[in-house]
């Protein structure tokens, strides 16, 4: 999975790093680009826009504004066609799959909205299936309109479970924009200056070698999972540990014995582990779940983002049968939780998933993908990290050891220039998450995009 590092690297102030969760909307690179791309039609829509909605990092203003989408491709207003290896993780089988568009059209012209007190056919079959598809003891399901939504029933199940409000989650994580999500998250951008935030919860360091507080060098030396071993051997009553499986945003993957590590401690606890695969869930690392990757199972695994295959919100969460235990309470009492189009959608995307074979897919175009990065790496002295699982790619750069989020941004801009998208993650990690239905040829002419691009600003650096 990783390759490994040549040397204890620091990400810095790496809670202090305000270009986390993807890249910011308000640089002067960002408007350089829009500058010299964007026409004056374009430019009316994204004022408009501007004028219309809150402004807020990472989303509005926006970058450019979107016509169709199709496939692996997004058109813009213009008619520039872009790869898009970023499509928030929503993407999984394309968009527009006909498949999945059928099912919702269908599901739009019968039953397209069930009031809360019913259930319907949809929503049945989509608990069914996660459930059969789930590992046990992994039997029961709650959906929600979002992630971050899902994030918070778990978080209330855990405490009914229990009877403990404590959580232990991971600095630089993210789990969401909610109130109760960014508590557990661990990015400054979402927590700074928020106000006070959900009591108990603890934060430890994550599993990322090139930051990592324990100085464990070339590949992770366990001392991350240790530690949350020895908060919950101190507190005693720490009701969940909650983590994203493998970090979505800089491709941060642990090596196997870490979950071994913290699956012990939480069973020796009591303490519920909760894993967050929101983006990352249906095949994306070349499973159904991330952790099957491992040799764990969670006691409550949280889904989204792909699940309502690029169409619909839709995410869930999935508990042990046993957690069912809240039946006086209202965990999610979402208006959409049981949305009947939304579980449609859901059911295609899992149909195509199993149906094309998307699962072997992401993992021999991921393993292919990951030789050619390496291959790149060695002519790339900005390239300090290439890292994979499946179709989720990293790439870390820095330059004389330093995070190079300059050159990261930079990198992305060039890209955008050639018709390729992605995100830059934690700063500097440019993350590449393409739609598991791309073709090993469009995917080896992004790399060649992103070879290029790299040869760009080194060159650059270089003159400068
Ligand atoms: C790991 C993780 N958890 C939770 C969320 C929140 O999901 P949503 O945006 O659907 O609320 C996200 C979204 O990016 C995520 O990446």
């Amino acid at each position: 999975m990783n390759d490994s590092l040549s040397s204890p690297r620091k990400r810095g102030a790496a809670s202090g790093n305000l270009a986390a969760e993807g890249d910011v909307n308000l640089s002067p690179l960002r408007r350089a680009w829009e500058a010299e791309h964007l026409h004056e039609s374009t430019r009316k829509l994204l004022d408009a826009d501007s004028r219309h909605y809150l402004h807020q990092s990472l989303s509005t203003p926006c970058l450019n504004a979107l016509a169709a989408c199709e496939g692996i491709w997004l058109t813009d207003v213009e008619g520039r066609r872009i790869m898009d290896f970023h499509g928030n993780n929503v993407h999984q089988v394309g968009y527009r799959h006909p498949h999945v568009i059928e099912a919702v059209k269908r599901q739009l012209d019968t039953l397209p909205f069930s009031p809360r007190r019913y259930t319907n056919a949809m929503a049945v079959a989509l608990a069914e299936r996660l459930s059969t598809l789930a590992p046990q003891p992994l039997s029961k399901v709650l959906f929600a309109p979002g992630g971050a939504l899902a994030i918070g029933m778990a978080l209330k199940l855990a405490r009914a479970a229990t009877g403990r409000h404590k959580t232990v989650s991971l600095w630089d994580s993210f789990h969401g924009a909610s109130l109760d999500a960014i508590s557990i998250g661990g990015e400054a951008l979402f927590r700074r200056d928020a106000g006070p935030l959900l009591p108990g919860t603890e934060h430890a360091p994550p599993c990322d070698p090139a930051a990592c507080v324990f100085h464990c060098g070339s590949a992770c030396n366990l001392r991350c999972a240790e530690y949350i071993e020895y908060i919950l051997d101190h507190e005693e009553d720490v009701g969940a540990v909650v983590i994203e499986t493998i970090r979505c945003t800089d491709v941060q993957i642990p090596p196997p014995e870490y979950y071994r590590i913290i699956r012990r401690a939480c069973d020796r606890h009591g303490t519920l582990l909760i894993f967050d695969e929101i983006p990352i869930c249906l095949g994306r690392t070349g499973s159904i779940f991330a952790f099957e990757n491992y040799d764990v199972v969670p006691d409550m695994v949280v889904l989204g983002k792909g699940l309502g295959g690029g169409v619909f919100p839709m995410a869930a969460l999935i508990a042990r049968g046993d957690l069912d235990v809240a039946a006086d309470r209202a965990l999610g009492h979402y208006t959409h939780e049981k949305s009947s189009v939304g579980c449609a959608a859901a059911m295609a995307t899992l149909d195509v998933i199993e149906n094309d074979g998307l699962l072997e897919r992401s993992r021999a175009l991921g393993a292919h993908a990951l030789e050619r990065l390496r291959e790149i790496k060695r002519h790339h002295p900005l390239v300090a990290e290439v890292r994979g699982i499946g179709l989720l790619l990293g790439i870390e750069l820095r330059r004389d050891g330093r995070p190079a989020a300059q050159e990261a941004e930079r990198v992305m801009y060039h890209c955008l220039d050639r018709g390729l998208s992605f995100k830059v993650g934690q700063g500097n990690v440019l993350n590449l998450s393409p739609p598991l239905i791309i073709q090993q040829r469009e995917l080896d002419d992004a790399l060649a995009i992103i070879d290029a691009a790299l040869s760009e600003v080194e060159a650059a650096s270089a003159a400068r």
